[in-house]
């Protein structure tokens, strides 16, 4: 059964635009049923829009607190009936009861080879710590921001000359190839998040998750 994804959003959306060219290529069984951001001004409203995919604006500033913005969220979500929620750049602390709504069925895209540099500035942190490596990580998302069991990773390496700006770029570049890779696991059922911990291939995945770089 193709199985039904809405991503979330909060900006350009490159890695919805990644996952949706995955799924036209065939790559993918799965289709995405609704794209929702918390800003209006998303680009990657207008990218769902392209390819006659709902696009959902339920802006935060709208709400009193996280509690009521979150559950306003699972009601216009669950309309989708989703088999999967893709976290694409979404920009927003979510509340323990929405994670647990959706555990095990949440996947989130950091720009970072976690554990290190949970939260934001990844690029520069890295640099600034003469990091050789840095890159980028799909997860779980639990209750623990950032701190979700691991799922894919792909690395990039620092070079002198890089900046802040250019190693965007480079790990951009990866989590296109990671992201799109990861649904597609989890949507052909050979990625699995179970209570124990999560399988590929009905084999537990090693806690650094699948390592990209290593194979290719
Ligand atoms: C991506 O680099 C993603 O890793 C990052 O936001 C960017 C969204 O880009 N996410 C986070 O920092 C989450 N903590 P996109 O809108 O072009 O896909």
């Amino acid at each position: 059964m193709s199985k039904r994804i809405v991503v979330l959003i909060s900006g350009s959306g490159s890695n919805l635009q990644a996952i949706m060219d995955a799924i036209d290529a065939g790559q993918i069984n799965g289709r995405i049923a609704a794209v929702l951001s918390n800003k209006a001004d998303a680009y990657g409203l207008e990218r769902a829009q392209k390819a006659n995919i709902p696009a959902l604006i339920l802006k935060h500033t709208e709400f009193d607190d996280r509690e009521s913005f979150d559950q306003a969220m699972i009601e216009k979500i669950d309309h989708y009936q989703p088999d999967l929620i893709v976290l694409a750049g979404f920009m927003r602390i979510l509340t323990a009861e929405f994670v647990r709504h959706y555990q095990g069925r949440m996947l989130n895209i950091h720009p970072s080879l976690l554990p290190k540099y949970k939260g934001l500035h990844t690029h520069k942190r890295a640099i600034e710590a003469g990091d050789l490596y840095h890159g980028c990580t799909v997860h779980f998302v639990t209750e623990e921001l950032d701190g979700g069991p691991l799922a894919v990773q792909g690395k990039v390496s620092i070079d002198m000359d890089d900046d802040e700006d250019s190693l965007q770029q480079k790990v951009h570049a990866v989590e296109h190839k990671i992201y799109p890779l990861a649904v597609e696991w989890i949507c052909s059922d050979k990625l699995k998040w179970t209570p124990k911990g999560i399988l590929i291939n009905n084999q537990p995945l090693p806690s650094e998750g699948y390592q990209l770089d290593s194979s290719v």
